[in-house]
């Protein structure tokens, strides 16, 4: 999972997908971050995203760095505690104007039986489960 979390923050930016009735939806994201061994990313309850999230929690996130993508598949799993909303917000000091932990609209979620694919054009793909 290092290795994810790692990929992820370096590449700053990935893609969200996930479904919306028989549609998939797709949007940059960027909240990446450990607590307590998880992989937790955060949004807002208002956005669309996550209510697709709530309807259908297994969703694949896509990011590429130099030459290399990385692709996580897995379940969304909602940590509703207050300390787990906290951590990222303390990770992210710029979204604090934003959002706070205990404002009703901030949510976080961590991975779970996630499935990371680093690809390349030059290299065998490389599989890491977590
Ligand atoms: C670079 C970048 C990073 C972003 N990171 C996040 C994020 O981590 N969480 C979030 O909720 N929105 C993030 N956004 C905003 C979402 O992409 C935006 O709110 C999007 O419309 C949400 O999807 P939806 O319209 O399907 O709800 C980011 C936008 C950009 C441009």
């Amino acid at each position: 999972m290092e290795k994810v979390l790692k990929f992820l923050k370096e590449a700053e930016t990935y893609y969200l997908a996930t479904i919306d009735g028989d549609q998939a939806r797709v949007r940059p994201f960027g909240t990446v971050h450990e607590f307590e061994g998880k992989l937790y990313i955060q949004t807002g309850k208002v956005k669309d995203v996550s209510k697709q999230i709530h309807k259908n929690p297994k969703v694949e996130i896509c990011a590429f760095k130099d030459g290399d993508w990385l692709r996580v598949a897995g379940t969304l799993v909602e940590d509703d505690r207050i300390e787990a909303r906290q951590s990222m917000l303390d990770a992210y000091p710029s979204l604090q104007g934003m959002y706070k932990a205990d404002d009703g609209n901030t949510e976080v979620f961590y991975f779970k039986d996630a499935t990371a694919t680093f690809s390349s054009f030059t290299k065998a793909p490389e599989v890491v489960k977590f």
